[in-house]
């Protein structure tokens, strides 16, 4: 069975994360300047929004990604979160914007921020492609944010459900049979 038809809708196609991703580059480009950032990634999913991100970053600049402990395979948070990849690069003294696929209710960008926090870099911000505030527990502030996303379970480009749909080009809206079965 194709992977569409798991897809309840469409929320972003791929030419708006594009248009949205390049004014974001920009954005950060104009931001950066001068001040070499380093970029670091939160996988998994942020794999294909760091890659179209950084294409469009026109400043020097380092990458770097870290793991954490999520989900499991349920969409709900279980508020522990656990590094079970730590960075390669010391970031002491740098600009360090933190690549995330969502900011949901806020207790793994919360930890991270801290954690990162203590190796003293010059500063700290956050580009998160999606953003769903309704869910939001944890006090996080994204200073780059792609797009607000009502309270519902996305995959694609990078996004999850126990593993799977990461592969689709674009953000859809999963059909909740698919999570309740
Ligand atoms: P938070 O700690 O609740 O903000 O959760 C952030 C992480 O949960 C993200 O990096 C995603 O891996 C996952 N997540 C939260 N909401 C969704 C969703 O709607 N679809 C897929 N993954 C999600
Ligand atoms: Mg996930």
């Amino acid at each position: 069975m194709a992977m569409r038809d798991d897809i309840e809708s469409i929320l972003l196609t791929e030419e708006q994360l594009q248009k949205r991703i390049r004014e974001m580059g920009q954005e950060i480009s104009r931001d950066y300047a001068d001040r070499n950032p380093i970029f670091i990634g939160v996988l998994k999913g942020c794999f294909m929004f760091m890659a179209d991100l950084v294409r469009n970053v026109d400043v020097p600049c380092s990458i770097d990604f870290m793991a954490v402990s999520s989900y499991g395979n349920s969409t709900t948070t279980t508020g522990a979160v656990k590094i079970t990849k730590d960075l390669r690069e010391d970031i002491e003294g740098r600009d360090v914007v933190i690549v995330e696929d969502i900011l949901d209710s806020g207790v793994t960008l919360h930890y991270l921020t801290g954690f990162l926090q203590n190796r003293r870099p010059a500063s700290i911000t956050i580009a998160t492609l999606l953003d769903k505030p309704a869910r939001r527990k944890a006090e996080v502030y994204a200073k780059y944010a792609g797009f607000e996303v009502p309270d519902a379970f996305v995959v694609g480009y990078g996004l999850d459900y126990a593993e799977k749909y990461r592969n689709l080009p674009y953000i859809g809206i999963l059909k909740p049979e698919i999570y309740t079965k």
